[in-house]
């Protein structure tokens, strides 16, 4: 039978994406346009993480970003990029250490769904291991090592802000804003400036209901 802790394997997706052209998880650019778009401009260099076959990347070259790299750890669908979509830049990486970029070079990294995959084999929201801490701590720190001061880490989530604001809040070069779409099913944007300052409310009022997020590792 297939388990979500499939999600968390990079063979299923290599195999996923022998076939599997395009999908979005959660949704489409359509209904988070208005919160993201305002947030970059036309020559800003964009790097979507964990990009899978989302069609983020195309519906955001159309409307004239065209500094796009997309970085998934699937060679395949690295691969497949590379060959369909020749006009964008496609780099096989983790987003774990994210070796393959270069300290202080995008003015964006945009990611959507990609944490919730990495995270799938949690047992409790609200007890997270100490594996799972490790890994957000080296995922956000090499995002901010790759953005530009200034620049800007935007994630696209399911997660509930009382569980992604205080794991966002492990990284300290960072402020954290948080806005909210969808009509039936409600999705969250964080969005992260490198060099800037979360405010204090949003901090105090998220980090307070699951502590262990923010817990300190040995
Ligand atoms: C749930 S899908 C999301 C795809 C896309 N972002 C979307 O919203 O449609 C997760 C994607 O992250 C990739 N992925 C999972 N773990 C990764 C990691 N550690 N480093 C880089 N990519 C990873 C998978 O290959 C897959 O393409």
């Amino acid at each position: 039978m297939e388990s979500n802790s499939q999600y968390a394997r990079m063979d299923y997706w290599d195999e996923r994406f022998q076939t599997e052209k395009k999908f979005e998880w959660l949704s489409g650019l359509e209904a988070f346009q208005h919160i993201v778009c305002p947030l970059i401009s036309k020559d800003s260099r964009i790097a979507h993480i964990g990009c899978g076959s989302s069609q983020v990347s195309m519906q955001l070259y159309d409307l004239g970003y065209k500094n796009i790299t997309n970085v998934d750890y699937s060679q395949v669908l690295i691969e497949n990029g590379k060959l369909e979509h020749p006009y964008m830049e496609w780099i096989a990486d983790d987003i774990t250490s994210l070796e393959n970029l270069a300290d202080d070079s995008y003015d964006v990294v945009l990611e959507k769904a990609t944490i919730e995959a990495i995270l799938v084999t949690e047992k409790s929201a609200w007890e997270p291991s100490d594996s799972a801490l490790r890994s957000l701590e080296s995922i956000f720190s090499s995002i901010s090592r790759v953005l530009k001061p200034g620049g800007v880490f935007i994630s696209i989530s399911f997660t509930q802000p009382h569980f992604r604001i205080p794991a966002l809040l492990r990284e300290k070069s960072w402020s954290i804003e948080m806005f909210e779409f969808g009509e039936t099913f409600h999705y969250y944007v964080y969005v992260c400036r490198k060099g800037g300052k979360t405010d204090g409310n949003l901090a105090e009022r998220y980090s307070a209901i699951a502590k262990s997020w923010l817990r300190p590792l040995c």
